[in-house]
């Protein structure tokens, strides 16, 4: 039980090794999420974040360590069971880049989220609450889900989890390909979600701003290992290893004054001296057409130098 009185539902990692072939990709990581919680997993790429969720999910086993999963009250070992069985349990993942089936349509995806014993008995109440909580799916029930948008894509898979009547969340990166207004709306719906159908969330993120805005608390992974376990949103906002990440990330903190830069270099009569200079602005160039906000930089009439 938790302190509401509810059953309690929730996720314990202790001491976990997984590994690639020889490679160890994660080691002797601890964590864990209480009832009700939504628990951010801070890391740049290629630091683990994914390896840990497909191993709580039995798609990677991992070669030591224990994961324990309170489900209504009930403790499961899932170490050892298969994906089947711990997505029975009541654990959804929404998977990194969404993973829909793109020449289905939006209604059929949602179907195959529901797979789940206890889940088909729930199908109708489940539909109809994903589509009262992302309308614009309702409205597009019948279009493929390959030609929605990156944002529509990201809540149908948002929604596809929500089909299997989960009681524990993982959600990996859902910022990943969206641009900044997309992310910030995403981050939103999840803590709309999380509070509505009283989910406990493990969110794996590299956009440490907008994970922050609704983990109540979280963890920085870090070439497998956990780097630091901040108590609070704000002990994670006041960390220097947040506070390096964040300032060394690759999204333009100011996009204004990046498209002042880039604009300098196309108008520059000289190619720029240092090589990769190209290479720069055209991504500089892919960011800031991702970015919100439209600087004033581009409306300016000035040729460009080809
Ligand atoms: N199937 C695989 N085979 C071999 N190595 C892998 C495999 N999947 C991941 N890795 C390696 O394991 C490490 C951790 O990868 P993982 O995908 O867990 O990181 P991540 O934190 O999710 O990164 P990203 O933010 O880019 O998604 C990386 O070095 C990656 O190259
Ligand atoms: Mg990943």
């Amino acid at each position: 039980m938790d302190s509401n009185g509810s059953k309690a539902n929730n996720l314990t990692i202790e001491r976990l090794d997984a590994a690639y072939g020889a490679v160890r990709v994660i080691e002797g990581v601890s964590l864990n999420v209480r009832s009700g919680e939504t628990v951010a997993l801070l890391g740049t790429n290629g630091n683990g974040k994914s390896t840990l969720m497909k191993c709580v999910m039995g798609i990677v086993p991992p070669i030591a360590g224990r994961i324990v999963a309170e489900i209504d009250g009930v403790a499961h070992d899932l170490v050892g069971r298969t994906t089947e069985e711990i997505v029975d349990l009541g654990i959804a993942l929404v998977p990194e880049g969404r993973r829909l089936f793109p020449r289905l349509t939006v209604e059929e995806n949602l179907l195959l989220g529901a797979f789940r014993k206890k889940a088909r008995a729930e199908i109708d109440a489940n539909r109809a609450f994903c589509f009262e909580c992302f309308p614009r799916l309702a409205e597009r029930r019948a279009q493929l889900a390959g030609s929605m948008s990156g944002g529509e894509q990201q809540m149908l898979a948002l929604a596809r989890a929500l089909m299997q009547s989960p009681r524990i969340l993982l959600i990996d990166e859902p910022s990943v390909g969206l641009a900044p207004v997309l992310v910030a709306r995403t981050i939103e719906k999840i803590k709309e979600l999380k509070e509505r159908y009283k989910l406990t969330v493990l969110m794996a993120e590299q956009n440490f701003p907008q994970a922050l805005r609704i983990a109540d608390r979280g963890y920085v992974i870090v070439h497998g290992q956990i780097a630091f376990e901040g108590r609070s949103a704000e002990e994670l906002n006041n960390n220097d290893l947040i506070k390096k990440f964040f300032a060394t990330s690759s999204w333009p903190s100011n996009p204004g004054h990046d498209v002042e830069r880039l604009w300098s270099y196309l108008r520059s009569p000289q190619p720029p001296a240092r090589s990769g200079g190209a290479t720069v602005a055209s991504v500089w160039l892919l960011r800031l057409s991702a970015s919100a906000t439209k600087p004033a930089a581009f409306t300016s009439s000035t040729n460009v130098r080809t």
